[in-house]
């Protein structure tokens, strides 16, 4: 009988939702196309903490080393930088020599303090944006940033409580801002830094990270100097016996260097059986190899407009729009983020399609930041 009554009462429900759903089936074919010209209180508000780019100033420039230079940038109107988790990159747009050119930096600066960011670049050997920051830029200087982005960060949630920060070179700025945050906001009981440089005049922050272990005793700080040996420091690269002496049993490690010593590193990992899910690492892509330098043409359309530009096969196509004073859509530059993912209309072309998805490869689209030439290129941008 309990059945029967049952078996009524879902024919209702299931009445109900018919006529829902053709209901809400007539309205949308009535409906006008147009967008509506509403925005909802919520998009403001996201809006304003967290908008799609930001005209900023730089406040102060600090000399860390002979080669590195920290930015302090705070917004032009006056309100807050928007909230970010320790870790994450802004992109800076740098326009000088005529053209455009867009490269992530990683905040250094502490996640508590939104007044201004800190952004920390060491010039990088023919780098034209680090040398343009490094030598030209000056207090007062004003800039178009966007982000905060990125997936380098700590998550309660995924993470172990015990992490193993492997920082090398300027890898160290999200690394810094994450240990500080973590600290202060007692999310870890440990953590364990094991900061390489080339030389002692290289580390950054020495100061603030011995102060930091002193103050904590869950937070120990191992620096390794590859190119000056020092009776107070131990000498070499990251290798499998230092790494054995971390005591690794449940932890997870997040690494930050240079592309050489994740590469190493990485094998490393698979030597002692680490398995990827402990592993957190900055996203990078190695410069595909190309074979001789061919001058090709990339016709670029975007919104209704058509561009056409020399493109080099050894340089990717967002280098060669920059070179051809083209604005690129980049934010993170080494294929991973997606928001230059472009049609490939027509070419040959060598390119990493690591993250995109099956489907998109499917249909032919590219990430132009580590796409390189093999014939000329046709391509429609977002
Ligand atoms: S800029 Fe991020 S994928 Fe190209």
């Amino acid at each position: 009988m309990k059945d029967i009554v049952m078996e009524k009462d879902q024919k209702k429900v299931f009445a109900k939702f018919n006529d829902l759903a053709l209901g809400r089936r007539d309205i949308t074919k009535h409906s006008s196309k147009d967008l509506p010209k509403y925005s909802y209180a919520v998009n403001e508000f996201v809006s304003v903490f967290h908008p799609s780019q930001m005209e900023v100033v730089v406040t102060k420039i600090v000399e860390e080393n002979e080669n590195t230079k920290s930015f302090w940038i705070k917004r032009e109107d006056g309100e807050s930088m928007p909230p970010f988790q320790a870790g994450s990159y802004i992109t800076l747009e740098v326009h000088t020599n005529g053209r455009i050119y867009k490269r992530p930096y990683t905040i250094s600066s502490d996640t508590d303090s939104l007044k201004e960011y800190r952004i920390t670049i060491q010039e990088e050997k023919n780098g034209i944006v680090s040398h343009y920051m490094c030598y030209d830029c000056k207090e007062n200087d004003k800039f178009t940033v966007y982000g905060p982005f990125g997936h380098f960060h700590y998550s309660m949630i995924r993470d172990s409580s015990d992490i193993i920060c492997l920082a090398g070179g300027s890898g160290i700025t999200g690394v810094r801002s994450m240990i500080f945050d973590l600290l202060k906001s007692k999310k870890v009981s440990s953590i364990a830094l094991v900061y390489g440089t080339k030389t002692v005049n290289d580390i950054l922050w020495k100061k603030e990270f011995d102060e930091l272990a002193k103050k904590n005793k869950n937070f120990k700080v191992t620096y390794l100097l590859s190119e000056e040996k020092r009776d107070d420091y131990p000498y070499g690269l990251m290798d499998e016996e230092l790494l054995r002496s971390l005591n690794l049993e449940g932890k997870t490690f997040f690494v930050s260097g240079p592309v050489a010593m994740y590469q190493a590193l990485n094998e490393i990992f698979i030597k002692l059986d680490i398995p990827n899910k402990f592993i957190r690492h900055e996203e990078f892509r190695d410069p595909l190899e190309t074979d001789e330098e061919e001058i090709y043409e990339l016709t670029i359309h975007q919104k209704g407009n058509v561009t056409v530009i020399p493109c080099k096969s050894s340089e990717t196509l967002v280098q060669s729009m920059e070179e051809g004073r083209f604005s690129a859509p980049v934010h993170c530059t080494v294929g991973v983020c997606g928001y230059c993912r472009s049609k490939l209309l027509s070419g040959t072309v060598k390119t990493d399609t690591s993250a995109l998805r099956k489907k998109d490869v499917d249909l032919k689209y590219i990430h132009p930041c580590v796409t390189y030439p093999l014939s000329d290129v046709e391509i429609e941008l977002p």
